[in-house]
């Protein structure tokens, strides 16, 4: 973990246009799933962050070839090797889990160490290991490791016991290759999930009903490599839209899906912000009075749960009391407490409710990042601050948002990074 951290001088404008990067939570399945042919795989707008690093790790580990220049990535797993994959390598990163599925399917062993991640909360793993049970692996007793096996996967058609995100991811990547045909119920459709499933079917898979909570996936014998461009980040593009709207600034955000953001435009229209959306860009334009709203999150297509805390910063500075509810974790609303040491007085219910009254002037301080999202809600809450914030522990944000502080800083943010 480094020990940088981001003074942030708020008050400024942010003006002008930035350019959304590649998708994290799309690229982290896809890589894993490359696994999945011995030919070549070039993948391209992949974001250049700690959490593709540390996947690139595991690839070296397993003896997979890659390389990175710029934002693009080769993977040549003509050979993978069946290793277990320890805690020193899986700790940095939950999503080191979407190894489940790619490698049982190509090596029919996989043994990796429980994943660590972020720190939002209770992150099980028994949906995973039910899919892939469904689809024929079976589970060995192992005491420290997660430790499956099969002899072949063959189809079925079963219901998921929730629709976790890289669950579903880890199920699609099982079922591809599986014999016969698979009905997955239940699965998660969050526009990462659907990226995935057009890379895969770009490898010659055969998943219908993508972007539904039902998939159709026939299971084909080979897959071959591909070229693939993977989809502009939502995430980021949410983050950079509160950004822009909190400092009251003109900003164009470019290379934006606008289809994969339908709730999260309605909530801002609630809110009372002023966007134009275009065919792959919104323009924000600075907003009289907000007005305070309900946010809940659920599964796609309703309020993503990783927009909840940048989106409940800007309810900082809407008229009357928001209510939140976080459903889907239980330690997200810790960034709650570093905005109450910058002047809001929430009244957190419980771990998944909160009301925040507005408007609250904000005033800069020293606080720390918690988490990914929770970092990104806190830069900005700095923007709109007055003062100087500083911001510990922004390893988190960089392992999901390519160079945030010089990104923000190319539309006039004033954010230092230093040692
Ligand atoms: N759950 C279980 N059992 C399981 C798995 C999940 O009960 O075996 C529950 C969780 O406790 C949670 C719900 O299901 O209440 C949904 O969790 P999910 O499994 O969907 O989360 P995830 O797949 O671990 C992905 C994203 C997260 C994002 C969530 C929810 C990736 C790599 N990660 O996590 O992204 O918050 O879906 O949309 O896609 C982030 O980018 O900051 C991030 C944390």
């Amino acid at each position: 973990m480094h020990t940088h951290r981001f003074l942030v001088t708020g008050g400024k404008k942010l003006e002008g246009q930035i350019k959304v990067g590649g998708s994290k939570n799309a690229a982290l399945p896809i890589i894993a799933a490359s696994l999945l042919t011995e030919e070549p795989v070039t993948l391209t707008n992949v974001p250049d962050i700690a959490d593709i690093a540390t996947m690139e790790h595991i690839l070296h580990f397993l003896g997979v070839e890659t390389s990175m220049e710029g934002n693009t990535m080769k993977i040549n797993a003509k050979a993978v090797a069946n290793l277990e994959i320890g805690h020193e390598l899986v700790s940095k990163l939950r999503a080191s889990i979407l190894f489940l599925g790619p490698l049982l399917s190509r090596n029919k062993e996989v043994r990796l160490a429980y994943p660590g991640g972020c720190p939002i909360g209770k992150r099980p793993v028994d949906v995973h290991l039910m899919a892939l049970q469904e689809l024929g692996a079976e589970v060995l007793e192992d005491q420290d490791i997660l430790h499956l096996e099969c002899k072949q996967l063959k189809g079925k058609d079963f219901i998921m016991s929730e629709a976790s995100v890289t669950g579903t991811e880890n199920a699609i990547m099982s079922a591809v290759l599986a014999k016969g045909e698979t009905i997955i119920r239940l699965a998660a459709c969050e526009p990462h999930v659907q990226d995935l499933c057009n890379f895969l079917n770009s490898m010659g898979a055969k998943i219908k009903g993508v972007g539904t909570h039902t998939l159709q996936i026939k299971g084909v014998k080979k897959l071959k490599g591909t070229e693939y461009r993977i989809t502009s980040d939502y995430l980021e593009a949410g983050t950079l839209v509160l950004a822009s709207a909190i400092t009251k600034g003109s900003v164009d955000v470019l290379d934006v899906n606008p289809n994969h953001l339908d709730i999260f435009w309605q909530k801002l229209r609630e809110v009372g912000v002023v966007f134009e959306l275009g065919k792959d860009m919104v323009r924000v334009l600075p907003s009289p009075e907000l007005k305070a709203i309900r946010l809940q999150t659920a599964i796609f297509p309703s309020f993503p749960t990783d927009l909840q805390a940048p989106f409940a910063t800007l309810l900082t500075q809407a008229k009357g009391i928001s209510f939140i509810f976080e459903t889907l974790f239980d330690g997200r609303l810790q960034y709650l407490y570093e905005l109450q040491k910058m002047g809001l007085e929430p009244r957190i219910i419980n771990p998944y409710q909160a009301e925040i009254t507005g408007p609250t002037k904000l005033m800069g301080a020293s606080v720390s990042s918690c988490d990914l999202r929770a970092g990104a809600a806190i830069v900005i809450a700095a923007l709109a601050a007055e003062g100087e914030t500083e911001i510990s522990n922004i390893y988190y944000i960089d392992r999901g948002y390519e160079r945030l502080d010089e990104k923000l800083n190319s539309i006039g943010a004033s954010i230092k990074r230093v040692k």
